[in-house]
């Protein structure tokens, strides 16, 4: 039988029983469905993200677009929901209820104010409440309630460092958690901002600003309030390169704690944010589409993998591909070139128009038995064709002296 694996963590001193928590959205916005996330084995939640009494939340329906091949499956998420609507005297209120209920989970809420008073009153409210953690929303991108409208507040330099300190001097021991937007020059000057602030730690990322489609047939953006719309929050697995990015570049340079959020969707994207630098992993799309039981597989998944790599903790995950991350200029030069399994090719010739219209013309095909065949002196080893192959039948060789190293079917 498989022995179980330990797979709890610490983050910013508190103890989580998986590095999994479920991020501030619709999942953790309604007291029972937060109850039942935490039953079904999530580690925490970040309530949705609150504000002062009186903050008027202007919801309009319906908020959720997606798109897919096909638009049927879900790659990624458009929303234009804002913030929650339950204010702050909602919120402390179920942080006590949450608290009592499940000592050994983290109960964490996030916020968001439009002035020094409504941020402090927030924490200082939040904090009486004991709650565990506390998120800012510095990157709500479908509204503004920073400084200056229409600006996310995690893309003003000033505005986030300002803003922080203000959160930090009244959270004084609570520890707190900046919510940044990758839509920014340079992240890296931002989440620097967030330290000098001195936050605990930041949420990389939010949402990204985006338009997830047009009929056009009618001309109404998606998602579509029968024929007008927004832009939209995108979310899901096609954010998860951009979130990759994002978690490290900070974590090259900056030394400040991350939790990682955007696009993961599975165990394996999870340790994938950790390798680069992420101490625990939120997941808001993946819960909304399958439901609070996709804990179990990402639990079991963790504690496999974990097994099979020899690690005593998910902590040893944290960083361990930062080190293989370079910028181009630093990158070695390999000689490689392509190389066919034609055990596996099954004829299909995508390799051949792939690298004849979009690679170095070094594949020719023969078309009476179907078989590509690779010029070795005109390949310039792009990988192109291995990226279209549907079997994996093309791999990358590299010729080192009279030996050969393959990049194993990696890309
Ligand atoms: C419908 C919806 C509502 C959301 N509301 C909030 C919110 O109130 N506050 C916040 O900080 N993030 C909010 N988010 C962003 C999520 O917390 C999360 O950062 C984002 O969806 C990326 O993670 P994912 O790809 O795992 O979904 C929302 C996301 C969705 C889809
Ligand atoms: S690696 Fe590039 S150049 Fe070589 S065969 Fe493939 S697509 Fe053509
Ligand atoms: S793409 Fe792959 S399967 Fe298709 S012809 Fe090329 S090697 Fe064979």
């Amino acid at each position: 039988m498989f022995k179980k694996v330990d797979i709890s963590i610490d983050f910013l001193g508190i103890h989580l029983d998986s590095p999994f928590i479920l991020s501030a959205a619709p999942p953790t916005d309604e007291l029972e469905m937060a109850e039942r996330g935490l039953e079904e084995g999530w580690a925490g939640v970040i309530l949705k993200t609150t504000s002062v009494e009186g903050n008027p939340v202007d919801l309009k329906n319906p908020m959720m677009s997606s798109f897919g091949p096909m638009s049927r499956k879900v790659v990624g998420l458009g929303n234009i929901d804002l913030i929650s609507h339950h204010h702050i005297d909602v919120v402390e209120e179920r942080v006590k209820y949450l608290k009592k209920k499940f000592p050994n989970k983290m109960i964490a809420a996030s916020i968001m104010g439009a002035s020094k008073e409504d941020w402090q009153t927030l924490v200082w409210r939040l904090k009486k409440a004991q709650v565990d953690l506390i998120e800012c929303s510095f990157s709500c991108p479908q509204g503004s309630m920073g400084e200056e409208p229409g600006k996310m507040l995690a893309q003003s330099i000033e505005a986030t460092e300002k803003v922080t300190r203000w959160v930090k001097e009244a959270a004084d021991t609570t520890p707190v958690l900046i919510k940044i937007t990758p839509q920014v020059t340079d992240i890296v000057e931002v989440a620097k901002a967030v330290k000098r602030g001195g936050a605990d730690g930041i949420t990389a990322s939010n949402t990204i600003p985006s338009l997830t489609g047009v009929d056009i047939y009618t001309f109404e953006p998606y998602p579509t309030l029968f024929g007008e719309g927004a832009y939209s929050g995108l979310s899901g697995p096609a954010i998860k390169p951009i979130t990759l990015r994002t978690i490290a570049e900070i974590a090259r340079n900056v030394d400040i704690v991350i939790s990682g959020n955007g696009g993961a969707f599975n165990w394996r994207d999870a340790v994938e944010f950790m390798a680069v630098g992420a101490s625990n992993v939120q997941f808001c799309t993946l819960p909304m589409h399958y439901g609070f039981r996709t804990i179990r597989d990402l639990r079991s998944g963790l504690e496999h993998y974990l097994k099979e790599m020899g690690f005593a903790s998910p902590m040893e995950i944290i960083g361990r591909a930062l080190k293989n991350i370079k910028n181009q200029e630093d990158l070695v030069k390999p000689e490689t070139r392509s190389e066919i399994n034609y055990d596996k090719c099954i004829g299909c010739g995508l390799c051949y128009a792939a690298c004849n219209d979009g690679g170095h013309m070094a594949i020719s095909w023969d078309s009476e038995l179907r078989k590509p065949t690779v010029n070795e002196d005109k390949c310039t080893g792009c990988a192109m064709c291995m990226q279209v192959c549907p079997v994996d039948a093309i791999r990358m060789k590299e010729k080192l002296d009279s030996k050969v190293h393959y990049f194993a079917e990696r890309r």
